[in-house]
């Protein structure tokens, strides 16, 4: 069942050895049903009963022989005031687990938390281990939030979702929201079990008709949905909205009757949505409308929402992904970039925003290409809190029809440490609030399930879920460990399955790198039509600013200071004075900060066109192997899931050397030189 995913809760191999080590019933406190604690109990009969075959029921007072109790700390506390001194300090959302003998302890700080506790408890036992354990277990970051970029309508009649690759919305059809919000439902079971606690539905580039009364009816329907799950619905807002939907002349942030409108649709909101987590807002990016319209600034846009929320205790993400593609020009600026955009717009504004406004910053000042330095922006913001974007769908990354496991990616990035005041200041340690002490942080995930039966479109690409949500809850977790819960779960125990998903997965990330784009150069995908498959022609030229500069020559983005773009000095110095330099800037970003000759030479002591060559013809070989090694598991998976897999992998296999050709193929063209294995050239 592709859309249990993780949850499965396939029978255990030996099961009823274990009988003994798990409880006989379960026990919640003060549950409500509709609420997180009632559904834990139910996850719990249900777990266990699918585990261990074990039936459990849910009693309410405590019965005889051992028992699953799960609850808020607090509900507990109530019942056995003598044992509150033994209970664990939790934060928001935090969990405290004690396994022994069979009889289980399961409390949240708050009810949410005693789902978490309930979930990660199944997913103990479900990987085989009955034995006693006592954990506490908080969030890294108060912000844990997935988004969806599901557009209510496309051409008046579909809900389509904006790079999305796992079919249409689950949430919108025809302009509204559906009728049935089954699979609704059954995605904040699948984001409670990995400790997500927010969706924004529908799409950061908004269409205003979201905020009809109807639609926002509707939007109470999936908050009712989600709720069971401790999932608080976000909405994405059209800046221009007052004016698109409200009929008012303007839409500028500091106009009395935009304010008074806006104030409205947040009383509205909150009428019907008393728990809603608050907003998601684009503004002043690609065309969409925003506060510098009317000569405002950011925090001006920013702040109207945020105070509109306060009453209501709502938080606003509002996105740092601002930039003018219009004033972009190639080749009249040598010293144009996007890449500066973000730093420059938010300059100064950092002690400006209201205490509820956060900023969401994509991991790489550009836009989720396989490799990218970390945003420079996380160190300029130290009053005002900051969550990093990151992208589950794999826009730049093979849309899904390549396999490509994110989670070393963003370990990668989250370990990064940009040496803010020469202190360190590792990307994970800024977006848990710990290293600036803002309380408002985390992490925003871009999803974009579909109703396609996976999800998102492929089995494989399920484990960047499960990954996301572990990281947002614990960055110290590795890749390697968080992939092998998720194969026990997803694919079961047998050893062969782990070896062959490790290793295609571990791989994956560096061989679509060496495929697609490597030195920093960016993912070199079609920038017009789709972000998919080569076409480094058109990275160049092209009004969005996502440019090589590659010419008969040279090849690389300038942005040193001395010479360039000036990005590099947008970090704190010593990693500005790192990529400034280019015997200190890493291989895998050289081409990100240097315009360089493609002779010039790396440290690995090639050339870099030689490299390009190489890490081509590498790449694309690892992932022909991707196919012999999935073969091997032939009859040890179930055959619809195989099968998936497996025309997926022919598939990237296949698109690796398309890929592999066509970049080496136009690289020789413009250079001219010669591979020295003779394998790109004139045949
Ligand atoms: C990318 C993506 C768009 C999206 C934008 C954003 O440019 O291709 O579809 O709207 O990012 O993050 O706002």
């Amino acid at each position: 069942d592709g859309l249990a995913a993780w949850l499965r809760y396939a029978r255990v191999p030996g099961a009823s050895r274990h009988l003994g080590k798990l409880p006989s019933a379960v026990v919640t406190l003060n549950a409500t049903k509709g609420y997180p604690v009632h559904t834990a109990g139910q996850e719990l009969v249900d777990g266990i009963g699918g585990l261990f075959g074990k039936k459990l029921t849910v009693a309410k007072s405590k019965p005889k022989g051992t028992t699953a109790t799960v609850g808020t700390v607090s509900a507990y506390v109530d019942k056995n005031p003598s044992a509150a001194k033994g209970l664990p300090d939790l934060v928001e959302d935090g969990f405290y687990l004690k396994i022994s003998k069979g009889n289980v302890l399961i409390l949240g700080q708050n009810e949410r938390g005693a789902l978490y506790g309930a979930f990660h408890y199944l997913s103990v036992i479900a990987q085989g281990n009955v034995s006693d354990f006592t954990l506490t277990s908080n969030p890294d970051a108060p912000v844990r939030w997935v988004n969806q970029w599901d557009n209510m309508q496309d051409g008046g009649t579909h809900g389509s979702v904006e790079r999305g690759y796992g079919g249409d919305s689950i949430f919108f059809w025809d302009g509204h929201i559906r009728e049935d919000l089954t699979r609704a439902g059954q995605y904040a079971r699948l984001l409670a079990s990995i400790g997500i606690n927010a969706v924004v539905a529908n799409n950061v580039n908004a269409n205003a008709s979201i905020l009809t009364p109807e639609n926002m009816d509707g939007l109470a329907r999936i908050a009712d949905v989600f709720r069971p799950y401790g999932v608080q619905l976000g909405v994405s807002l059209n800046f221009a909205a007052p004016q698109l939907l409200g009929g008012l002349d303007t839409f500028d942030p500091l106009d009395k009757a935009v304010v008074n409108w806006w104030q409205g649709i947040a009383d509205n909101l909150y009428k019907r949505i008393p728990d809603m987590a608050g907003y998601l807002v684009k503004a002043n990016s690609e065309g969409q409308p925003g506060p510098m319209t009317y000569n405002r600034t950011l925090a001006d846009g920013a702040n109207l929402f945020a105070r509109t929320l306060q009453p209501h205790g709502g938080i606003i993400l509002f996105r740092a992904f601002v930039y003018d593609h219009r004033s972009l020009n190639q080749t009249l600026d040598w010293k144009a970039d996007r890449a500066n955009a973000a730093v420059d717009y938010f300059d100064g504004l950092d002690d400006k925003f209201e205490d509820n406004v956060v900023i969401q910053i994509k991991y790489g000042p550009i836009d989720f290409q396989v490799r990218e330095p970390v945003s420079p922006l996380f160190t300029h913001l130290r009053r005002t809190g900051a969550t990093v974007e990151l992208q589950i769908t794999q826009e730049y990354l093979g849309q899904q029809a390549h396999v490509v496991y994110l989670a070393p990616m963003w370990k990668e990035l989250l370990d990064f440490d940009l040496r803010v005041d020469s202190k360190p200041s590792t990307l994970k340690s800024i977006v848990s609030g710990k290293r600036f002490g803002q309380k408002l942080t985390g992490y925003a995930g871009v999803v974009n399930v579909g109703t396609n039966t996976t999800w998102l479109g492929s089995h494989l690409a399920m484990s960047n879920l499960y990954a996301y949500g572990k990281l947002a809850w614990d960055p110290e977790q590795t890749s390697t460990g968080i992939l092998k819960e998720w194969t026990t779960l997803t694919f079961g125990h047998d050893k062969l399955v782990h070896d062959v998903i490790t290793k295609i997965s571990m791989e994956s990330w560096p061989a679509y790198e060496d495929y697609s784009g490597n030195l920093g150069i960016q993912t070199l995908t079609d920038i017009l039509l789709g972000h998919y498959g080569p076409n480094p022609g058109s990275q160049d030229g092209n009004p969005w600013g996502q440019w090589t500069r590659a010419d008969d020559d040279t090849i690389g983005m300038d942005r040193t200071v001395w010479n360039g773009t000036g990005f590099a000095g947008q970090y704190p110095p010593e990693i500005a004075a790192m990529y400034e330099n280019i015997e200190t800037t890493p291989d895998n970003l050289l081409l990100w900060f240097h315009h360089v000759p493609y002779t010039q030479k790396l440290k690995s002591g090639k050339t870099v066109i030689q490299h390009f060559y190489d890490a081509h013809y590498k790449g694309s070989a690892t992932a022909q192997t991707f196919v012999t090694l999935w073969e091997k598991l032939k009859g040890r998976i179930d055959k619809e899931r195989y099968e998936h897999v497996l025309f997926r992998l022919i598939y990237q296999a296949g698109h690796s050397l398309v890929w592999r050709d066509s970049v080496n193929q136009f690289y020789f063209n413009k250079s001219g030189i010669p591979d020295e294995l003779g394998r790109v050239g004139n045949h």
